[in-house]
């Protein structure tokens, strides 16, 4: 299909920044506590999920109630915010930068769209505030990746239509959602996980955006 780009949309966690990997080590450490298995490979399915859905995942059908669960993710949670503090500028995944740059430069309107109720501490803590005009999060819409909502919403904020977006996703879940908002889904990482994207690069340094940008009219 061709279109005419005019913004970029970033994931953050496992796109920008190698959160994924924090995400893993909070819930890794929750569910050693509960006594639960939890591997590296079962972490692969949470990418992109809610932090309830997350929850529902690790615990694999163990029974809780509704208030332990709450407990369970505010422990989580306290866990994650530990390991986001030792967050800095030199945290950016490789090629994130020169990406960005190149974006700006090009005149593309740059926002982010992040299931991450953390998102703008994190943000914050890479000092990419300025970059973005926009930053939606985990407080942003009710139904998350892969509903569309989050990067409709995102469309919305910004003043451009979805067929003029493109999006840079590292879940299923959130090419799932790109595609759903009829946007331009780049996919970062095994053909496994996002092969169902517009475009996969294996990480963000290998994005070809000549290629992507092929796409214009
Ligand atoms: C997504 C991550 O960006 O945010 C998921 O890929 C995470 O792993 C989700 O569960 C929610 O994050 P948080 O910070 O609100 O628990
Ligand atoms: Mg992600």
């Amino acid at each position: 299909m061709k279109r005419s780009l005019k913004a970029f949309i970033f994931d953050l966690d496992g796109v920008i920044t190698d959160t994924a990997e924090f995400h893993y080590q909070a819930w890794k450490r929750l569910a050693a506590e509960e006594g639960i298995p939890f591997t590296r490979k079962d972490n692969e399915e949470l990418r992109g999920v809610s932090r309830e859905r997350s929850l529902e995942l690790v615990l694999a059908g163990r029974e809780y109630t509704a208030e332990e669960k709450k407990l369970l993710m505010d422990r989580k949670n306290q866990y994650y915010k530990e390991l986001i503090t030792t967050i800095t500028p030199d945290d950016l995944l490789p090629g994130v930068a020169d990406l960005i740059k190149k974006l700006k430069e090009n005149g593309y309107k740059l926002a982010l769209a992040s299931a991450s109720k953390n998102a703008k501490t994190v943000i914050k803590n890479l000092e990419l505030e300025e970059v973005f005009e926009y930053i939606a999060d985990g407080y942003s819409v009710q139904n998350s990746k892969p509903a569309p909502d989050l990067f409709l919403f995102t469309a919305n904020k910004i003043g451009v239509s979805p067929e003029n977006c493109a999006v840079f996703e590292d879940a299923r879940s959130g090419v799932e959602a790109a595609l759903a908002a009829n946007m331009l889904a780049v996919g970062i990482g095994p053909a496994e996980r996002v092969g169902i994207a517009d475009y996969v690069y294996e990480t963000m340094a290998d994005v070809d955006l000549d290629e992507i940008l092929g796409e214009r009219e």
